[in-house]
């Protein structure tokens, strides 16, 4: 890139992450969901009022997704729409955005660890655990249906996976975080028992919220280090299910050792 290309592009990254932080507090509040739900063009008042909202911080916000091109505004009635072509991409991408508040929490933590006598890396489970389990449980519930059958059952589609999950297996999900995944493989196997084990207490908790909301009973979540796995597990499960996890750990030998026992 020539000098001056390379300091547009610079300078883009700092508005495009501020655009994020702004698509992040959409997603958390619902206004995404309202904006895409509506029907006809709506004012930033009705937008508030659905959302039990102040008026003026939700104009804001509004006026913030149309400098980003991200919503529409009619110049004439002032009311707001999302392009009827936009509105899926919205919904399944933007629960990455909070990503940035869990982020954020962290960035001392990952200060202090980048440091030679700092601490080795950064906790699962410490005090911002929670805004991890929050962002993760809402990015994941956008898509994880889509997950489940893109990733689990097309692939074992061919080597029988499916009807052994079918007529009822032991599953464990190992690092299931927030229990999204494994909840959703629960309700669509009923006959098959599973275990969901993390090590964040906040994740466990939230894996129980959604069993209990789902009226699950063929799933359990237990806290727990995938570094060491309870030596009773040995050859007691059918099936483990990794998602995303691996390259956290810090000792991922150990842990597919552990998965090899199980
Ligand atoms: C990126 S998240 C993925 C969570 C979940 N599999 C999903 O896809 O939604 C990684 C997960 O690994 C968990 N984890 C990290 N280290 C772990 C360990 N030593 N033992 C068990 N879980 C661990 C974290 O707490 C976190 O929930």
């Amino acid at each position: 890139m020539e000098k001056a290309e390379f300091g547009k592009y610079f300078t883009n990254i700092f508005q495009d992450g501020f655009i994020m932080l702004s698509i992040g507090i959409g997603h958390d509040l619902g206004l995404f969901k309202v904006m895409c739900e509506a029907k006809e063009p709506i004012s930033s008042e009705e937008v508030a009022k659905k959302l039990d909202l102040k008026e003026r911080y939700t104009r804001e916000w509004l006026s913030t997704m149309v400098a980003a091109s991200i919503i529409k505004q009619d110049r004439d009635s002032n009311l707001y729409t999302v392009p009827e072509q936009y509105k899926d991409i919205i919904m399944t991408n933007m629960g990455f955005a909070p990503a940035l508040f869990a982020m954020g929490m962290r960035s001392k933590a990952v200060k202090e660890a980048f440091k030679k006598d700092g601490p080795y890396g950064i906790s699962y489970h410490d005090e911002h655990a929670i805004e991890f389990i929050h962002w993760i449980n809402g990015y994941r519930a956008l898509m994880c249906d889509e997950t489940v059958d893109k990733k689990i059952i097309i692939p074992l589609l061919d080597q029988q996976g499916v009807s052994r999950l079918k007529s009822g297996i032991k599953v464990l999900d190992l690092g299931c975080g927030a229990g999204n995944h494994v909840t959703a493989m629960a309700q669509k196997f009923p006959k098959s028992t599973f275990i969901g084990l993390d090590y964040s207490e906040a994740g466990i908790k939230q894996g129980n919220k959604h069993k209990q909301e789902k009226g699950l009973t063929n799933v359990t979540f237990t806290q727990g280090d995938a570094h060491k796995l309870p030596d009773e597990w040995a050859e007691s499960f059918d099936y483990v299910f990794v998602y995303d996890v691996l390259h956290d750990l810090p000792n991922t030998h150990k842990a597919l050792g552990q998965i090899y026992k199980v």
